[in-house]
This record gives structure tokens, sequence and C-alpha cells, in this order.
């Protein structure tokens, strides 16, 4: 087990910039996630840290020492690939061993490691099997085993339930959580999904082009994203942002849209009167209210059976909202939202966060815009 750190990785594909000033430190046992869109250097990333391509600036190093140069093949580090590709006419154990063998591994030691490592992924019944017979999580689980088995210093994976359907990637998703733990190893896991970036790791780094925009614990990148882009990359449905307009009054700062007014109790930096700004507020925090509220219309409903995504017209922009169980709304049905403003964010122009109220409704204020 150790830690593993990049220090200002850059690297560079042509004119394309897959890192950009990648610093990380992941702590010795930690369970870590990259999250970022497809072509955000996710596994440029990986593949740096393990020596398959040479960074152009920067430096990796593992337990403090710095292996930049390092051959791969040296630097004890286990990675399973995006597309696993398990060898077609081995069976399972000779997957298995593969690694083992290259490493000059005793046999007797071989043996030893792929029994335990099976008996920890529950694939023992598997190992004269090939590949071609197992089903979709088995093959997971033994490409995963494969990585294990070298019992190396840090793990990387790279995407690892992306080809498993729904049911069996929820499956996988919380064993693999449970192995992480159980065997204490560390863990770079790269996904581009964001349940898996909320409910696995320790901490996440959510990259966008080559770039670490924010790094942190899942629930505080989700309650304080330092930009619009990191809130839309975690929660689902996305964070709604809305677009306003700043204006100052009183000393105080005030961000108006058509239908209502946002009042920040507290003072705000990097707005100034006149520019534009966004609203954000998630849809878990939007309600549907009896009595006050801003007026909107239904526009559809998507009922998941314990709640329901409903999507209101609000001033011309859909707003999306959570609710518990089926809504009974009817599309254009007439309601009315309130918004927690203790869970309000504002975002300036560029979509750095200004504010975020995390719960600390003191901070903001909501108020209808017909009625100030
Ligand atoms: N060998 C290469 N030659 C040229 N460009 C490359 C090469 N490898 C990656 N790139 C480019 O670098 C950028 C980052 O690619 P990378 O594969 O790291 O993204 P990713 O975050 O893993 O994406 P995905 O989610 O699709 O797997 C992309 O623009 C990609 O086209
Ligand atoms: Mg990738």
């Amino acid at each position: 087990m150790a830690s593993v750190r990049t220090e200002a990785l850059t690297k560079r594909f042509g004119s394309i910039t897959a890192l950009r000033d990648v610093s990380l430190e992941i702590a010795d046992g930690e369970f870590f996630a990259v999250l970022g869109p497809p072509g955000a250097g996710k596994t440029t990333l990986l593949r740096t840290i393990i020596g398959l391509e040479t960074p152009d600036g920067g430096d990796v190093f593992v337990d403090e020492e710095r292996i930049t140069e390092t051959y791969p093949g040296d630097r004890d580090i286990a990675i399973m690939f995006q597309n696993l590709a398990l060898y077609p006419d081995k069976t399972v154990y000779g997957n298995l061993a593969f690694p083992l063998k290259q490493a000059r591994v005793p046999r007797r030691e071989i043996r030893r490691r792929i029994e335990e490592t099976a008996v920890k992924l529950h694939i023992e019944r598997l190992l004269e099997r090939k590949p071609a017979k197992l089903s979709g999580g088995e093959r997971q689980r033994v490409a995963l085993g494969r990585a294990l088995v070298r019992e190396p210093r840090a793990m990387l994976l790279d995407e690892p339930l992306s080809a498993l359907d729904a049911l069996l990637r929820l499956e996988m998703r919380s064993e693999l959580k449970r192995l992480q733990r159980d065997l204490g190893r560390t863990l770079i896991y790269v996904t581009h999904d964001q349940v898996e970036a909320m409910t696995m790791p320790d901490r996440v780094a959510v990259l966008r082009e080559g770039e670490v925009q924010q790094v942190g614990r899942p629930e505080e990148i989700y309650h304080r994203p330092s930009s619009h882009f990191v809130a839309s990359v975690i929660g689902s449905p996305p964070m709604n942002l809305i677009p306003a307009v700043v204006e100052s009054a009183n000393g105080r700062l005030r961000v108006v849209h058509d239908q209502f007014v946002v009042e920040a109790l507290a003072p705000v930096e990097r707005l100034s009167a006149g520019g534009s700004c966004y609203i954000g507020i998630r849809p878990e925090d939007v309600h549907l209210s009896s009595g006050e509220g801003f007026a909107g219309r239904v526009y559809a409903t998507e009922p998941l059976g314990g709640e329901t995504v409903v999507d209101v017209t609000i001033g011309g922009r859909i707003i999306k909202l959570i609710t518990a169980g089926a809504s009974g709304l009817s599309q254009d049905a007439p309601v009315r939202v309130t918004f927690d403003a203790s869970r309000l964010h504002l975002f300036d122009a560029d979509g750095t966060t200004v504010l975020s109220s995390a719960g600390d409704g003191s901070l903001l204020r909501v108020k209808d815009a017909g009625r100030t």
C-alpha cells in the first residue's frame, strides 16, 4: 500500500493538452475517484501515473519516491483498463496467473494468491472456465482479480463498471466499495458516472479539459461546488441554473429574474451591478407549494416510482424539482413552487461560484419579484 502524488503533471498530444498542471495527493489506503466528461483526460492521467505515457512536465511520486522515469513494470501499480480484455484462450485461472508469471512469482505462490483473490471476488467456482462462458459481471470480477492478484501498492481502475448493465452495475458498486475497504488498498477510480463518484469514494477530483476543477469529499463537492460546471457533473438530475441580473440596492446585493429576487444577506464579492450571473438550485431543493411561491406550469413529469421529477415552466424557463411518490400532476397544470433559500448558489457570468448557502439560511433570501 502506498500514497500516490502527482505534481503539476502536463501531457500534450500535438495541439491537444490532455493534462494541464494536474496536482493530486492520494493518501495511503484512500478510495479516490476522478470524475469528468469524455475527453477530460482521465485515462491519460492513469496512463501517466502507471508510466505508459511520459509527461511533458511534472512528476509522479509513490510514497514520496519519484517514479516519473521508472519503467512501468517496476512501479508496482496495477491498472484495469477501460476496455477490459481477458485472454479468451486462457481459463480464469490462466488469466489471473498471467501477470504473476510475468513477474516471475513462484508457482506455489501464484496458486496461493489466486485462491485468495478468487475467494474475495467470489469467483472460486469459475477458475477453470474460459471468459466466453462467463456473464458480464463475472468477467468484470475476473478483470478486477487480475489487477488485485499482483498485490500492488496501488490500483488504478478505468471506468470498471461502464460495460455492465444497470442492475449489475448497482451490485458491483457496493461490492467494489466493500472490497476496497476490506483490502485497504489505495485505489484511483476513474468514472464519468456521477452516481459512482458520489457514492463510492472517500474523495473525488473533478477534471475538465485536462484541468482539475475541484477536489473534495463527495458531499463537499455536492454542497459547495466551485463552479457551475462542477455543480452540473455531480447530482442527478443536475442543478437548475437560472440566468439573472445583478442589482445593487442599499449596499446589498440583489439578483433579479422575471419572477423572483434573490437577496444576499452577507457581503458578496466579485459580482457587480448590471452584470449577469446565475442562480443555482438543486431539484430536491425546489418544492411544490399549495400556498405561496412562484407561479408556473407543469411542462412534463417523469414518475420514477419512489419519486417524481417534475419539470415546471417558470418565467419561460424549465426548472426541475423532485417530489416524493407520484406527483398527481398533469401536463400544463398550474403550480406554485418555493426554493429552499438555505440551498441556493450564486455563480458569476463565467460560472465560478460566488456563494453557496450550503445549509446556512442566513446568507440568502428569495422573494417573489411581484411583491418587492
Ligand atoms: N494517444 C493519443 N493521441 C492523441 N490524442 C490523444 C491520445 N490519447 C488521448 N488523446 C486526447 O487527449 C484527450 C484526453 O483523452 P482521454 O482518453 O484521457 O480522455 P478520458 O477522460 O479518458 O475520456 P473518456 O471518458 O472518453 O474515456 C482527448 O482529447 C483525446 O482525444
Ligand atoms: Mg478514458
